[in-house]
């Protein structure tokens, strides 16, 4: 997989890039992940990347030229699936969605700051648009570092069998069950009998169980549907 990054602050992607399971993946070769910077592509001499806004308001509006430029020469280059704006203000990411990604290609993802992008650019070159959770963040990187962890990690190698992406909470819409390891007795903090009996069938009705009471408790919307 290919991920190209538009942003005017590469350098908040640069540290989650390269660190463990992220780092591990591109070094393994399953994906290549390029940082571009939007203001190199400014053609005016002042590399204005924003402007006001049309009918007033408050903040700045990323300007269409430079991302425009930058977005056709990749286009050029090679094809994509998707090219992905993250914004607030569209749906919320789900595991589902960081399943279907995760089976792409080449995908562009395009980082807002300010007040966000001149909306010609949504509505003429943008193919899906992602929000991280009902909050706002001050631009749209730290979401692209959540979306690019969630995908990457789901390309087939990129987990070994320890770290396995089938027992994830949410993979299977529940929230997952609790866990525990040695010493079976903290200070009479006792782990589970059941978990202790070996008994494989026991221990996995157990697991399911608990499952689906914690998400019933704390997250009844994901039984909905
Ligand atoms: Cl994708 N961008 C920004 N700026 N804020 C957010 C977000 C994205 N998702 C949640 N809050």
């Amino acid at each position: 997989m290919r991920i190209d990054i538009l942003t005017l602050f590469p350098e908040i992607l640069e540290s989650p890039f390269n660190q463990s399971m992220l780092k591990r993946a591109v070094n393994k070769g399953y994906v290549e992940i390029n940082l571009h910077n939007i203001r190199d592509y400014s053609t005016d001499k002042h590399k204005s990347v924003d402007d006001y806004c049309f009918g007033g308001g408050a903040g700045m509006v990323m300007m269409i030229q430079p991302i425009e430029d930058l977005i056709l020469k990749l286009k050029s280059e090679r094809d994509y699936d998707e090219i992905i704006y993250m914004t607030p203000d569209t749906k919320v990411f789900t595991q589902k969605e960081a399943n279907r990604l995760s089976m792409s290609t080449n995908i562009i993802i395009l980082c807002g700051h300010y007040k966000g992008i001149d909306q010609r650019i949504r509505d003429h070159y943008i193919t899906k648009e992602i929000s991280i959770g009902d909050y706002v963040l001050t631009g749209g990187e730290l979401a692209a570092a959540v979306v690019v962890d969630a995908v990457v990690r789901l390309i087939p190698g990129v987990l070994t069998d320890e770290t396995s992406a089938l027992s994830d909470s949410l993979q299977d819409g529940l929230l997952s069950p609790p866990i525990y390891t040695r010493p079976a007795d903290h200070n009479g903090w006792k782990v589970p009998e059941i978990l202790l009996s070996g008994n494989e069938k026991l221990v996995n009705e157990w697991r399911e169980n608990k499952a689906f009471e914690l998400t019933e408790r704390v997250r009844p919307d994901l039984l909905e549907d």
